[in-house]
This record gives structure tokens, C-alpha cells and sequence, in this order.
């Protein structure tokens, strides 16, 4: 394997943004405060064995009453963009306009927020939907019907009206498949559906909705920048043989080709929807050309790739693969699979592929063991290794003329990782829940002195 040095800032074009990520339900708190209505996530914690540890976010790491310090610390860092999300349900309670009015206290709170960011010389990049779809909605049938798509084009209008003279790169949704499959499929996200033709419609309608926000934004927004956040993975074949090679194709048809062939105008793949026949999506006239609006550029969260071998007892999944652990590499506490080199391939398939004017690394980051000592650090040597080669990845893309123009770290504090609730550590800042003190870990230590250098 190629050892890179790590990189400096200074390998990296003057006008590169560097940014922490963060998202509303898993840090904000304050859970039924301020008139929020409850969501998805708030009712899926609530039924018993969702989340592995039994906890909920009601607290979380209490941003919502601590983002000054929090906005404090990223500006330390030295970053220069911040990117959060909205929760929905503090925006509208029930979700849509009509079933009761905007709620003042929940637009207050996020003008609040943008303006620290503003005074701190952070960039604020705004996500409308990181999964906290307000229940009212899921009531409803949640992303598995249409009029949800309308109810997110009205609620993009209210909060782009309102921050749009301030907040200029809007995301409209952070990783539909899992706000699709992994929700409505493979029932371990909220709302915690099984069903799979469900989960191809809710994506549909995801994408739909996105497509549909764009010039909402546009309207609002004078010199707006809207993109779209996808999950990403690099797959590989688990061997040489025809079968194994077959699988991948199929395999990457649902995982990365189903998003973004729509996204760049050739609409669903051919490959992909023979293979799931009847599960397909019901699509209008105009939907597809609605999805393909053009951007101003492609989110992509990079973690790992995946190997897949042909599995022809695969009966629960149309693609007939099975996901095959490779030996011998490093993992992190996830057991996800440690590959820098899986983020330049990833990107360098994507610009061959799609050719995006613009790529933004919206999210990267790991999971590992915690300890604080006594003297109060975090010692995340492991952390801290995956963030510099991951960075050296990164140059390593751009070098080869990957148009990357942002790297934001996922994420800034230890937060609520979904249905990991607090077990999972992401944070470059370790977050004590009892106390609520904040402390930067080595890795985000580093992050401050590579930015600051
Ligand atoms: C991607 C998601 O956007 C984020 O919410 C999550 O915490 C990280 N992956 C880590 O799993």
C-alpha cells in the first residue's frame, strides 16, 4: 500500500472550504421546547429495542443552548463553513402549512444560529432534511407518498424566505438511501418500515422533492448554491470470477447508480429496474426531469467501501448480492472497513462517470473507543490517523482533477448516532453527557493545528 505523507492546508487551493458537520436531532436537544412538534426520531425512541443503548435525543448534547460554544470551538478549529440541519418540526409542528401555522420560536432559533456563525466568519451550509420528518407527516404515509413532496417544497419556501438573506449553500437532503431504505426497508432508521416497494417509492419522492425545492431556493435565495448530500460507496468484487464481477454491477445498480443516474438526467438505471420489476417506483410524467434540475454541485459523505460476492440465495434483496467482509484490514468501531484509498476511487468514479462541475466532501469521519483520561484528554491516535490519510486521499483526488472544493468533518462533537443512540463516537470533540463539557479529543487538536498552521 502507497504511504502518503500528510498533507498541510497548504497542499490544499487557497480558496478550499473546510467545514465540521453536524445535524439537528443528533445534536440539538431541547426536544419538545419552543412549540418543536415531535418527529420520527422522537416516536421511533420511544418504542421499545429501536436503539441499542434505549436512549433518546431529548437532550442530545443540548446544542440548541449551548451553540455558542459550540460555534466557539468550531471557529478555534479554524474552519471556515458550518454545516447543520433544520428540524422540520420546529419549523412546522404538524409538518405542513394548514395543518397549523409556522411556529415563530422555531424560525428564531435557526436566525439565531446562522447569525453566530455569521459573527464567528463561518460559512453556514444549511441541510433542510436530515431525517427528523415531523410524525404529523409519517401519519400521513410519511416519504411513501406524494403529497409529503409538496410539504417539503413549502416548508423549503418558509425557511429559505427567512434565511436565504444570510445562509447561501443549501443542501437539500443528506443521504436519501437512508432516509429511504434503510427506513422504510430495512426497518432499522425511523419510521422503521419493512417493505421494500415502500422504500423505492419514499426514495422517488425524495429525490422528487428535491428537485421540486430547487427553484423554490432559487427564488428565495440571490446567489444561491444548492446541492444534494449522497452516501457513497466504492465496491468491489469479493473475486475475479464472472459471477462475483456481475454482483458488483448489480449491487452498485441500488447502492450508488439509483441516485445518481436520476440526479444527472438518464433517469433510473435499465439494470436496476429489471431486476426490481414490480418493487419499481411509480413515476409521473415530469418527475424525472424534475430530479435532474440542474445543481451547483454534488455532496458526497465518504465512510467505506464494500466487497460483494453473487449470491443467488440472497432472496431478501433483487440484486442477489451479500455484502463480504475483506481480512485483515483495519476497522473502526463500527466495523466499518478503513480504505483512503476507497475515497480517491470513489471520487475518481464518480467524476468519470457523472463529471459534476463541483464535488463537496460534506461529510467523513470514524467511530472508535473513547477513553477520557484523568487529565482530561482523548488520545484518538486511531481517529487521528483515518483523518490524515483520509485528507491525504483527498489531495491525492484532486491531484488526479477531481474538482473537491470542500472537506467537512463529520463531525464536530460526539453525538446521537440513530439507532446506535450514544454508543458510537464521532465527534473530533468528545462530548461528557453528564456534564455536557465539551473536550477536544488529539484528533481534533490536530484538525485545529493543520488549519491554523
Ligand atoms: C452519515 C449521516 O449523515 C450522519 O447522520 C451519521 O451520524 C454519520 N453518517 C455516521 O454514521
Amino acid at each position: 500500500m502507497t504511504v502518503h505523507p500528510v498533507p498541510a492546508r497548504s497542499d490544499f487551493p487557497a480558496d478550499f472550504r473546510w467545514g465540521v458537520s453536524t445535524s439537528s436531532f443528533q445534536i440539538e436537544g431541547a426536544g419538545r421546547e419552543d412549540g418543536k412538534g415531535e418527529s420520527i426520531w422522537d416516536r421511533f425512541c420511544s418504542q421499545p429495542g429501536r436503539i441499542r443503548d434505549g436512549s433518546d435525543a431529548q437532550v442530545a448534547c443540548d446544542h440548541y443552548h449551548r451553540y455558542p460554544q459550540d460555534l466557539d470551538m468550531a471557529r478555534a478549529l479554524g474552519v471556515n463553513a458550518y454545516r447543520f440541519s433544520i428540524a422540520w418540526p420546529r419549523i412546522l409542528p404538524k409538518g405542513r402549512l394548514g395543518l397549523g401555522a409556522v411556529n415563530e420560536a422555531g424560525l428564531a432559533f435557526y436566525d439565531r444560529l446562522v447569525d453566530a456563525m455569521l459573527e464567528r466568519g463561518l460559512d453556514p451550509w444549511c441541510t433542510l432534511y436530515h431525517w427528523d420528518l415531523p410524525q404529523a407527516l409519517q401519519d400521513e404515509g410519511g416519504w411513501t407518498v406524494r403529497s409529503t413532496v409538496d410539504a417539503f417544497v413549502a416548508y423549503t419556501d418558509v425557511v429559505t424566505r427567512r434565511l436565504g438573506d444570510r445562509v447561501k449553500h443549501w443542501i437539500t437532503h443528506n443521504e436519501p438511501w437512508c432516509s429511504s431504505m434503510m427506513s422504510y426497508w430495512e426497518g432499522v432508521h425511523a419510521p422503521g418500515g419493512r417493505s421494500l416497494p415502500d422504500a423505492l417509492q419514499a426514495c422517488h419522492h425524495i429525490l422528487l422533492s428535491h428537485g421540486l425545492a430547487i427553484p423554490v431556493i432559487r427564488r428565495n435565495v440571490t446567489e444561491a448554491q444548492v446541492g444534494i448530500t449522497l452516501s457513497l460507496h466504492p465496491i468491489t468484487a469479493a473475486s475475479d470470477s464472472a459471477a462475483d464481477q456481475a454482483a458488483v454491477r448489480r449491487h452498485d445498480g441500488l447502492r450508488n447508480r439509483w441516485f445518481l443516474d436520476p440526479l444527472f438526467g438518464r433517469g433510473y438505471p435499465e439494470d436496476t429496474l429489471a431486476l426490481l420489476g414490480e418493487a419499481a417506483p411509480a413515476v409521473q410524467p415530469g418527475d424525472l426531469a424534475a430530479i435532474a434540475t440542474a445543481t451547483d454541485f454534488l455532496g458526497v459523505n465518504y465512510y467505506f467501501p464494500e466487497m460483494v460476492a453473487d449470491d443467488p440465495t440472497a432472496l431478501h434483496s433483487p440484486m442477489r448480492s451479500r455484502l463480504v467482509e475483506r481480512h485483515g484490514v483495519e476497522r473502526t468501531g463500527f466495523g466499518w472497513e478503513v480504505s483512503p484509498q476507497g475515497l480517491v476511487d470513489l471520487l475518481t468514479r464518480v467524476q468519470r462517470d457523472y463529471a459534476p462541475a463541483v464535488i463537496q466532501l460534506t461529510e467523513n469521519g470514524s467511530t472508535f473507543e473513547d477513553v477520557l483520561t484523568p487529565e482530561g484528554r482523548v488520545h484518538d491516535a486511531e481517529r487521528l490517523s483515518y483523518l490524515q490519510r483520509h485528507l491525504a486521499a483527498l489531495k491525492q483526488a484532486l491531484d488526479a482533477g477531481v474538482p473537491v472544493k470542500g472537506y467537512f468533518a463529520w463531525s464536530l462533537l460526539d453525538n446521537f448516532e440513530w439507532a446506535e443512540g450514544y454508543l458510537r463516537r464521532f465527534g473530533l470533540a468528545y462530548v461528557d453527557y453528564p456534564t455536557q463539557r465539551r473536550i477536544l479529543k488529539d484528533s481534533g487538536l490536530w484538525y485545529g493545528r493543520f488549519l491554523n498552521e
